[in-house]
């Protein structure tokens, strides 16, 4: 008891950030917010200036709600930025650290890095790649991914990057989407020591994709691979007589700088297209103030590049800012649970981002475990991807901080592009779970279903109030989509987040959780129709439901309702065959870890399954009103079935 009073009152403490730190931030001037405020397009000009243009903007901001323009009739290019303009001062600095899934490793400096993007990105364009082609890009984390990604952008090739454990048909599925003509794959890699064929699954997936020309594959596993005539070529090939430089398309601010599918409410996975001016704003500010990256840093932000957060805070914010990266390639427990902290220890990492199921993740597997390493180079830890409890939040701060780094705990989504609502670790105090106040001149309120602001404290629906730079732009082939998802609920001008949160009496943000059909699996965004959609895919279902069922350390996992054909028989070996469906027609994070099989979905008389309802039965709390159900007796079944399974 005494412990859970002590806890609670630790859980509501505030935490500062040590002197030393406050005094050497980057951003350490309590006025930014009101400065930022006084004159929005002032503020966001001038931060423009921390980027290179070839040419100036006409206009900062061109808003026709919903319709963002940022830096209208600008030049500039995003590989130049992560790479060229660094050569002068910093052409020896490390740019980029890898360190392997077999305990292999690489470095590349700046210049090495640039030349490696540039040689590439020559060999792209004599393949016949043109600006505005859409390249996608199916590999593990391994440097070819950074280089490919800097590749496209240096000639204006679009990527897609396509997270390498998706599968085969979630690979079609994307490349039709984006009618992406030219695949960037490997032969395969390992993970947890067993090899994943990546080139035979990308085989698979392009069986089903018309418009794929060609597919260049760079060796990493050395598995037996098969090469497709005319259409496969090897990096190494493909480098071997081309030039060694490549001048970088000068870019229009609103030029498409990539594809990142993400997942929504309906069974297909989004395109969201973001641009190139704004987003090269956005991202190299809120790393630089966020992460208060200085020049004698060693960064590691654990995200996978086939996710927004290894886009915006592995590549284009840090390397725009040129700082030494670290990108791994494994697993956290892979030889051993030590694994993350003997990378801290070996490169001296000082900052360090990660995800709340990670660190909780950690929590269970004993303090023990990163007792054992030299920590201490840490300076600044950062969390995302969904609410990181209070107990996992001093966890970090104390176990892996040793209770000197600040903790930023960083709310953001693929659509907003960077970093919305997060401590600026020089000036804000800490509470832990909450991501406290929004980024100077990002305006975020809560709000009830007609648009206006619930009382301090209550929960409502999270909305962004006025555009940003890094904000989405539309949705690829689908503007309709686009309008409909974020910009129907309250009108145009304010941004539908789909995340409930409350504000406290310090205007601390305090993020709940999705409000929608999108669940948060290991911090990994999945759509219950995606789900469900793959389900119904197999001959034995009739019908499925998906739900997000909460869970410790995973925060959520997949549970299927499935009412099966008449001519199926319920058993335990069909459960396993649904869950490997699942994870062949999506990926291994999509696995449902339970199937309940049933005759029945609580329904509305239209038909429609109430996920009100379902949420309830699957997390056993209060199911409130079901007078509108078309058959309530499936409440008390269900109910029983989900907990005989617990
Ligand atoms: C959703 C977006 C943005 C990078 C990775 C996820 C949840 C993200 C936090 C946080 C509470 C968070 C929200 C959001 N989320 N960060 N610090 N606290 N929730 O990107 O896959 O587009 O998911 O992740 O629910 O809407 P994403």
């Amino acid at each position: 008891m005494t412990e859970t009073i002590e806890s609670l009152l630790k859980e509501q403490k505030k935490y500062y950030p040590p002197e030393e730190f406050v005094r050497n931030a980057n951003m350490k001037d309590p006025q930014i917010y009101e400065k930022a405020e006084e004159d929005l397009e002032g503020f966001w000009e001038e931060l423009a200036y921390n980027i290179d243009w070839f040419k100036k903007w006409d206009t900062v901001l061109d808003w026709q709600p919903p319709h963002a323009k940022w830096f209208s009739g600008a030049k500039l290019n995003a590989s130049y930025n992560c790479l060229d303009r660094h050569i002068s001062k910093h052409g020896d600095k490390t740019a980029l650290i890898w360190e392997g899934e077999m305990e292999n490793s690489a470095t590349y400096t700046y210049r090495e890095l640039l030349d490696a993007t540039a040689r590439f990105a020559a060999a792209l364009k004599e393949m016949g790649i043109k600006k505005g082609d859409v390249v996608t890009i199916y590999l593990p984390m391994i440097p070819e991914a950074v280089i490919s990604m800097l590749a496209c952008s240096r000639i204006g090739a679009p990527h897609s990057v396509v997270f390498a454990g998706f599968s085969a048909d979630a690979l079609a599925q994307r490349m039709n989407d984006s009618n992406s003509h030219y695949l960037i794959t490997c032969d395969g890699y390992f993970h947890k020591g067993k090899l994943i064929e990546q080139k035979e699954k990308a085989d698979i997936g392009l069986e089903n994709c018309n418009c794929v020309e060609k597919v260049i594959v760079t060796n990493h596993a050395a598995n037996a691979i098969a090469m497709k005539e005319d259409r496969d070529i090897w990096w190494d090939e493909l480098i071997h007589n081309v030039d060694s430089e490549c001048e970088p398309e000068h870019m229009d601010a609103e030029d498409i700088l990539f594809l990142m599918y993400t997942s929504g409410t309906t069974g297909k996975p989004k395109g969201v297209v973001h641009t190139t001016g704004g987003y090269m704003v956005g991202t190299n500010v809120t790393s630089k103030w966020i992460f208060d990256l200085k020049d004698d840093d060693i960064y590691w932000c654990t995200a996978d590049v086939g996710w927004i957060t290894g886009h915006s805070y592995l590549v284009y914010g840090p390397l725009s800012n040129g700082a030494t990266i670290v990108m791994h390639e494994g697993a956290p427990d892979y030889p051993d649970k030590g694994r993350f902290w003997d990378i801290v220890e070996k490169y001296g990492v000082t900052i360090f981002y990660t995800a709340p199921t990670a660190i909780r993740t950690f929590m269970k597997w004993g303090d023990d475990i990163p007792a054992k390493y030299d920590l201490s180079s840490l300076r600044l830890l950062g969390s995302v991807g969904e609410p990181i409890n209070p107990k996992a939040w001093l966890w970090y701060y104390e176990v892996i901080g040793n209770s000197h780094c600040p903790i930023v705990d960083t709310w953001w989504q693929t659509e907003t592009g960077m970093i919305m609502i997060s401590p600026l670790p020089g000036l804000t105090t800490m509470k832990p779970g909450t991501a406290t106040r929004p980024f100077p001149g990002i305006k975020a309120s809560v709000l009830d279903d007609d648009g206006n602001e619930v009382p301090e404290g209550n929960g409502g629906s999270l909305a962004i109030e006025r555009p940003w730079p890094s904000m989405i732009r539309t949705i690829n082939g689908d503007e309709q989509r686009f309008l409909d998802t974020y910009w129907s609920k309250w009108g145009t001008d304010r941004y539908l987040a789909g995340d409930g949160a409350r504000r406290d009496k310090d205007g601390y943000f305090w993020v709940l959780g999705r409000l929608d059909d999108v669940i948060k699996v290991s911090g990994h965004r999945l759509g219950t129709m995606e789900i469900e959609s793959s389900l119904v895919s197999h001959k034995a279902v009739a019908e499925a439901a998906v739900d997000g069922k909460t869970d410790e350390i995973k925060g959520e996992v997949v549970v299927a309702y499935v009412i099966l054909e008449a001519d199926a028989k319920a058993s335990d070996e069909l459960k396993q065959e649904l869950k490997e469906h699942v994870v062949e027609e999506i990926g291994p994070i999509a696995r449902p870890k339970q199937i309940i099989f049933t005759d029945d979905l609580p329904k509305t008389r239209s038909g429609k399954i109430m996920r009100r309802v379902l949420k309830a039965i699957t997390n056993d709390t209060e199911v409130g009103d079901i007078t509108t159900l078309q058959n309530p007796a499936v409440v008390e079944e269900l109910k029983r079935k989900v907990n005989e399974l617990r």
